[in-house]
């Protein structure tokens, strides 16, 4: 926030003149970072309060306003530049393989899942993965209505008028059986050529190049103002689905040959094999054309061909388990070690970070890179072992980096006969530099291994953690207060203001008192600056239970596993009651927690062990004083599961127990390892035993296979 932004009336016009100038500049740089190298550096609402502030300003000094203003070129540009649309499916990611036995394990756990012979056939398509942005098209009755960027994942940007710019996206959907509503997905990419044309105009016109064909495209994709798109030659390959009124064809590839059908352009690589090793030889064809291809591809994704498979497949998490992306390796160049820092995480990990000379490593320039951990300068490999004769990490050494898609950059290797002569090993501190406490190496419950990371332990007393944990509680998916982003947090901590989360709920009430300034009295902030972050605050004390949970920063908890918590426990003092009874790391309630579809024991013992620290629980309780969780709605309240706790038992024989339980939860169900007083409903397969009695003992509804079936509306 910037100083003077409410005293418009009082500034002089010289003083306006220069606040103007300021503004625009700075804006100038959002935009390009925003449009040009679609690498934003402030949030949407930061970046609309500067234009609100240039508006003002312009207002009350309409002599000041300059021909070439951001406020003229772009004065239609809605709050938040483009309207937000919710994709009615997700919009998921991929996970992915590196290596061929990745690949190789994915075909076997798809099988296992599928009740499938290991050495059966089974029908993937194998096709490249293009390396642009999704976006989603709807059609109603032929018609394109919407085009949505993929966003994050859930809701996306309205481009539907620059979508219209680009050649390979239909307006009106023709051929035959076209269903009532039609969502496709696909890639928009820049060809390399054109890219290149583009970048030598740039040149010519003296005008900075762009940096690579994505970040270009993503760019050129979300313009204000879609004449701009236009003039960039964007392309499109559609390769999948949303939302459909039918889906006409039983296959993945049938399917994309329909799209081709109906005026898409589709991968022409696309081809369906049925073995590993027919697989990863398409794979190596692919990977030998890469260079010659227009367009930049960074792998390859399988998919199980057959729909109905798909379907039972279904999804982990934020990825479907029916397809993988198969990467290419990462690409390797060299640069110099210039200095060692060590950054402070959340839960106090001393992170080594390497500063480089810069160097561009795929397409993009790479200056800082992870180090790992200690061990891993020292030259000690996470078996214990040395990693090769001599080899650590020096200041001053030339290293090798690489760097796989998004992936964080990595310093990879030394080439010790470069190392400058009098290099001294790198110490690593054994004290927090933050705040001096000690930093130690915990040995791993699981492993009895000495942990490879060290931790600060002063907690609460080290300032750069209690930060972290601020910037992370006020994160986009997190609490996301207006206007309290990072440097808030930075600040209203070093004021003495806001030490914890749940002090942000009490700003107002303690604002002026406990011997600190009033808020208004502090630069940057004026009255109505104030009034409206108390808003944004109060804005936020009704929040979403995975919101709530994912904002907590517990080890191991990310937005997946939050959701699938919030989902399962449906509450948040069941969810800290369930983190109480499973204490002891056995008995029903740990088995609970452990056997949600997704949550691995690591993430379920970080999670007691986060309700188990007394203070913990105290920032929650003050949390739970001023703020409201919502419960989650139990799923689909059509399904007669939703919010019922079942137990599958004996041997299934329509569908593995991996499928009824992933069946079960995709209804709103919990499914559980043990029969208890909490039990609905068990469904038995031939050959239950104790749990089938227990079930009647407890006079517990019981169901077989078919039965099953038939309640969940497929029978
Ligand atoms: S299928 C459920 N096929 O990769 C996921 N994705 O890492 C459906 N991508 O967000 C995606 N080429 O943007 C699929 N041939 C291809 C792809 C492809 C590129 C992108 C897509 C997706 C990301 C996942």
């Amino acid at each position: 926030m910037s100083a003077g932004r409410n005293e418009v009336s009082s500034l002089s016009s010289g003083e306006a003149g220069e606040r103007i100038a300021a503004l625009t500049h700075e804006i100038a740089e959002h935009d390009a970072r925003y449009h040009g190298e679609d690498a934003p550096t402030i949030s949407d609402a930061d970046y609309d309060d500067l234009r609100a502030q240039l508006r003002k300003l312009e207002e009350a000094f309409p002599d000041l306003v300059e021909p070439d203003s951001p406020s003229k070129k772009v004065g239609s540009a809605p709050a938040g530049r483009f309207p937000k649309i919710a994709h009615r499916i997700p919009m998921l990611s991929l996970d992915n393989a590196f290596s061929d036995e990745d690949v190789a394990e994915f075909v076997g756990r798809v099988k296992r899942f599928l009740k499938i012979s290991p050495d059966a056939p089974l029908a993937f398509t194998a096709e490249p993965k293009i390396d642009g942005l999704s976006l989603a098209l709807r059609y109603e009755d032929g018609k394109l209505v919407h085009a949505v960027t993929r966003g994050d994942g859930a809701v996306g940007e309205d481009v539907t008028a620059n979508a219209r710019t680009i050649s390979d996206i239909p307006d009106t959907l023709s051929g035959s059986s076209v269903p009532e509503v039609v969502e496709v997905r696909g890639e928009v990419y820049l060809g390399k050529q054109d890219f290149a044309a583009l970048n030598a105009r740039m040149e010519a016109e003296g005008k900075p190049t762009y940096v690579n064909p994505r970040n270009t495209a993503a760019g050129s994709l979300r313009q204000l103002d879609a004449a701009i798109t236009a003039e960039r030659p964007l392309r499109y390959f559609a390769y999948a689905w949303g939302d459909m009124s039918e889906v006409p064809r039983d296959g993945q590839l049938a399917m994309v040959e329909l799209l081709a059908e109906w005026d898409f352009a589709t991968n022409p690589l696309a081809t369906r094999l049925e073995t590993v090793e027919a697989l990863i030889d398409h794979y190596r064809k692919i990977e030998e054309q890469r260079a010659a291809l227009d367009y930049d591809i960074d792998g390859v994704v399988y998919k199980v061909d057959n729909l109905a498979l798909q379907r039972r497949l279904g999804f982990v998490s934020r990825s479907p388990r029916w397809a993988i992306a198969h990467k290419f390796p990462a690409e390797i160049a060299t640069s110099v070690l210039e200095a060692i820092e060590i950054q402070i995480g959340r839960t106090g990990a001393l992170s080594p970070v390497a500063r480089l000379t810069p160097i561009t490593v795929g397409g993009v320039v790479v200056s800082n890179a992870t180090l790992h951990n200690e061990d891993y300068i020292a030259g000690i490999g996470s078996d214990g072992q040395p990693i090769r004769e001599g080899r650590d990490l020096r200041v001053g050494d030339t290293v090798s980096i690489y760097r796989a898609g998004d992936v964080i950059p990595k310093v990879l290797d030394v080439d010790l006969s470069k190392r400058p002569d009098g290099s001294e090993p790198f110490v690593f501190p054994e004290t927090c530099p933050a705040c001096d406490s000690a930093a130690v190496r915990d040995v791993n419950e699981k492993t009895g291994k000495l942990d490879s990371v060290r931790r600060c332990t002063g907690g609460l007393i080290c300032p750069v953690q209690a930060i972290e944990k601020l910037k992370h509680f006020v994160s986009r998916n997190a609490f996301d207060i207006d206007g309290f982003g990072e440097k808030q947090a930075e600040a209203f901590h070093e004021w003495g203001l806001v030490t914890n989360p749940a002090e942000i709920f009490t700003l107002q009430q303690r604002d002026g008192k406990e011997g600190h300034p009033a808020l208004v009295e502090r630069d940057g902030y004026g009255e109505t600056s104030v009034s409206r972050l108390f808003s944004a605050i109060d804005a936020r004390r009704t929040i979403a239970l995975h919101r709530f949970i994912y904002a907590l920063g517990i080890r191991h908890i990310g937005e997946g596993n939050a959701k699938l918590l919030a989902r399962h426990y449906g509450t948040i003092e069941a969810l800290m009651q369930a983190a109480q009874d499973a204490r002891g790391f056995a008995d029903a309630a740990w088995d609970d927690l452990t056997d949600i579809d997704g949550i691995g024991e690591t993430a379920a013992r970080a999670l007691v062990q986060f309700f188990e620290e007394p203070h913990n629980r105290s920032v929650v309780d003050e949390l739970l004083a001023s703020v409201t969780v919502e419960p989650v709605e139990q799923a689909a309240s059509d399904s007669p599961v939703a919010g019922k706790t079942l137990v599958f038992t004996g041997s299934l024989e329509q569908m593995t127990r991996d499928e009824a339980k992933a069946m079960a939860e995709r209804l709103g169900a919990k499914v559980s390892g043990s029969v208890s007083g909490k039990t609905d409903l068990v469904v038995a397969g031939p050959g239950a035993g104790s749990k089938l009695k227990k079930a009647a003992e407890l006079g517990v509804e019981t169901l077989d296979e078919d039965g099953w079936f038939k309640l969940v509306g497929r029978g």
